[in-house]
């Protein structure tokens, strides 16, 4: 067996062992909106470390943990701490809990960061919907023998962002009164925050906002046939942007000082696709 589904299927074993519900979407938490998952009708909750041969994040002020519950009256299963390739895990073990994630029953995965902004009309604090993305400064995550159970060998990726989610979340911010830009997500490995040059180089390919995450989950999940939509709240702008230097403190501080207003517009997002699934 391929070793990579060999492992997905334990997970979901293991999954299944301990918990009993159905999500229909899934999301996933960025930098600044942690506790957010604390704040959902909670059915249960099931930590990284306790699923057999899950890979368990290092990263400090990232928790590591699925929790299960009801926004609204939409089942949801929430990913309280990502898995980043810059920790030293494989490719596809950073994408495993998405893959899980589908395989629990998730249609719909909402993909959240935060991202340096690129685009010189961005500031800090600002929400940008994903629209498109360049992920190939990391290895695609569908590299290895193709796993036909969850889909084709060659994906197309014309529409990796669900253009009706898409126009849910740009009708929620509006009602909401909440400023929404939309933009390209560019993929680095980090862990390091770029320089100016490669910054710019960002900018050249087209992108208007970086982070370390999100593209390569986006591939899997684009892999197994699951619709999908991203927001990145805007922590800082980038390396030569402005006179400041970047801290991983000063990131998540505004992520985090934003995060009250980037939760009303998950929340209002996710009853909205609700009515729509
Ligand atoms: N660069 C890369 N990743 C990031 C940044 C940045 O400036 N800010 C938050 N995540």
């Amino acid at each position: 067996m391929n070793p990579v589904y060999d492992k997905l299927s334990r997970c979901y074993e293991s999954f299944k062992e301990k918990i009993n519900f159905k999500p229909k979407i899934a999301l996933v938490l960025g930098s600044g909106l942690g506790d957010y998952a604390d704040s959902i009708q909670i059915t249960a909750v099931l930590d990284y470390s306790e699923i057999e041969g899950f890979p368990v994040s290092t990263v400090t002020g990232h928790k590591g943990r699925f929790v299960f519950g009801y926004i609204d009256r939409v089942p949801v299963v929430i990913m309280q701490g990502r898995i980043h390739y810059y920790e030293g895990y494989q490719i596809s073990e950073v994408v495993l809990p998405i893959r899980l994630m589908k395989l629990m029953g998730a249609e719909v995965l909402f993909l959240t960061n935060a991202a340096g902004g690129v685009n010189y009309f961005y500031k800090s604090g600002d929400f940008m919907m994903i629209t498109d993305h360049i992920s190939n400064f990391v290895p695609s995550p569908l590299i290895g023998e193709n796993m036909e159970e969850l889909g084709l060998r060659f994906p197309d990726m014309s529409h990796v962002y669900d253009l009706r989610l898409q126009d849910i979340i740009r009708s929620t911010a509006e009602n909401l009164n909440i400023p929404l830009q939309e933009g390209i997500y560019l993929q680095l490995t980090g862990p390091n925050y770029e320089t100016p040059h490669e910054v710019k180089m960002c900018r050249i390919l087209g992108a208007d906002a970086v982070g370390m995450s999100t593209a390569c989950e986006a591939v899997a999940a684009n892999h197994m046939g699951m619709k999908i939509c991203g927001i990145s709240c805007i922590s800082n702008l980038c390396a030569g942007m402005t006179e400041q230097t970047l801290t991983h403190e000063e990131v998540q501080a505004t992520a985090e000082c934003v995060s009250p207003l980037f939760k009303v517009l998950i929340t209002e997002t996710i009853i909205n696709i609700g009515k729509d699934l």
